[in-house]
């Protein structure tokens, strides 16, 4: 797609974006000026129908699952499950045992490093991350090598912020227990090659786990083809609602782990002294579960289907190749990150000499809401040489009029800033 003269009618031709729309009533408030949200990846807004299914969980059927013999029980249960079924082939697991709830992708990374780590990591054992990652795939893999004697080892990036793969040879040895990675960055949008990664990281025996926190939402996501061992993703950046979140993992791994929290749930029986552990996924959901929140994923999912996740990728896409070039003629202007066809959903920048919280709060003033600041990824930021970065990212619903007016709100900013400094 060409960038077009900006009166002209914009059209994108992948999906039908005001009908869209029109299922987000946040994006059908009135408000001068309109809301323009650029800020998916931190969260995604919420359509209708998942509003919906919580409401109505809250108004019809509202009971404790898997513990009441009586009807609203019974059916709250079956709608958790049936939204556990609908996840496990949203990403083609092969069972819908192989889905463990979380609260989000943080903590399902927490659990696997928490559990299986304890289990498997030994002092001298190396553990493998790259610099792209969120604090939440970086931050346990440390605890656990502290914990342990273990050895954190890193995959460095290009100045482009594309994985330097030719390292791989050196840093996977026989001493790598675990890869943990990204999908896609949460600041750079890069889309990493999982499938040969994970194909290098069993040939050495290590396990591999994919944060698909930016993934799951926004491409189709097949875990059998990519025959990672552990996948974690969040509800509320896929049109769910927040305090829901998934592990995926290979089913005799999720069998040996060792339980993470535990309490109710979790067993199948308890004595004085000792207990015997439940199956998977039961054994690893402690207490009572966001039930409403699982159910309205379960119907964030239908959405998603509905709609299509090659629809949304190549609706991305479009928008995406658009930004970077309306936004690359804007002099001063830093993109980080790779060309459009590496990446997908984020567009991380920076305008000589104006802090990022300024941009940010400059665009604020037209409606424009962007992410500023270090997106919990220091250590990429610090590759980089910069303390924090300005980072619109874009979902199903997003339009190229809303980049329009993003640019609008750059030379703004730009404006008041140079004058400032005269
Ligand atoms: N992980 C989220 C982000 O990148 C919060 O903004």
């Amino acid at each position: 797609m060409h960038a077009q003269p900006m009166n002209d009618a914009l059209t994108l031709h992948t999906l039908d974006v005001e009908a869209i729309r029109n299922d987000f009533p946040i994006l059908k408030q009135e408000s001068d000026p309109r809301l323009i949200y650029l800020d998916s990846a931190a969260t995604s807004q919420t359509p209708d129908c998942v509003v919906n299914a919580m409401d109505e969980y809250y108004r019809t059927y509202n009971a404790n699952i898997h513990r009441g013999i009586y009807r609203i029980s019974e059916e709250a249960t079956a709608r958790y499950e049936e939204a556990r079924k609908k996840i496990a082939r949203f990403i083609n697991a092969r069972r819908s045992s192989q889905i463990v709830f979380t609260r989000n992708t943080t903590e399902s990374i927490n659990l696997v490093a928490y559990s299986w780590g304890s289990a498997n990591i030994r002092e001298g054992d190396e553990i493998l991350v790259t610099v792209m990652e969120h604090h939440s795939n970086l931050l346990p893999w440390q605890l656990l090598a502290q914990r342990t004697g273990a050895k954190l080892r890193f995959i460095e990036i290009t100045e482009e912020g594309l994985l330097q793969l030719d390292d791989l040879d050196r840093l996977l040895t026989e001493r790598t227990r675990i890869v943990a990675m990204t999908h896609v960055s949460n600041v750079l949008g890069t889309i990493n090659p999982i499938q040969d990664i994970t194909a290098a990281a069993h040939a050495v025996g290590a396990k591999v786990l994919i944060d698909a926190a930016q993934s799951v939402p926004h491409l189709p996501v097949d875990v059998q083809q990519m025959d990672c061992d552990f996948l974690a993703f969040s509800g509320h950046k896929m049109c769910g609602p927040t305090g829901i979140g998934v592990l995926y993992g290979k089913l005799d791994l999720l069998e040996e782990m060792p339980p993470f929290l535990v309490g109710g749930s979790t067993i199948r029986s308890v004595q004085r002294e000792h207990s015997i552990y439940a199956d998977p996924p039961a054994k690893f959901e402690a207490g009572t579960p966001s039930i409403a929140e699982a159910i309205g994923l379960g119907a964030a999912v239908d959405y998603l289907r509905k709609v299509g996740l090659e629809a949304i990728y190549a609706h991305e896409h479009e928008l995406l190749e658009y930004a970077h070039q309306k936004l690359s003629d804007i002099e001063g202007l830093t993109i980080y990150g790779p060309k459009p066809r590496q990446k997908t959903g984020a567009i991380s920048l920076n305008l000589d000499g104006i802090h990022p919280h300024d941009l940010a709060g400059v665009l604020d003033v037209s409606g424009v809401a962007i992410r500023a600041g270090h997106h919990c990824a220091q250590p990429l930021m610090q590759q980089y040489d910069v303390i924090a970065t300005a980072r619109a990212s874009f979902y199903l619903y997003n339009t190229l009029e809303e980049i329009d007016r993003l640019y609008d709100g750059l030379l703004t900013a730009k404006k008041i800033f140079t004058r400032r400094r005269r």
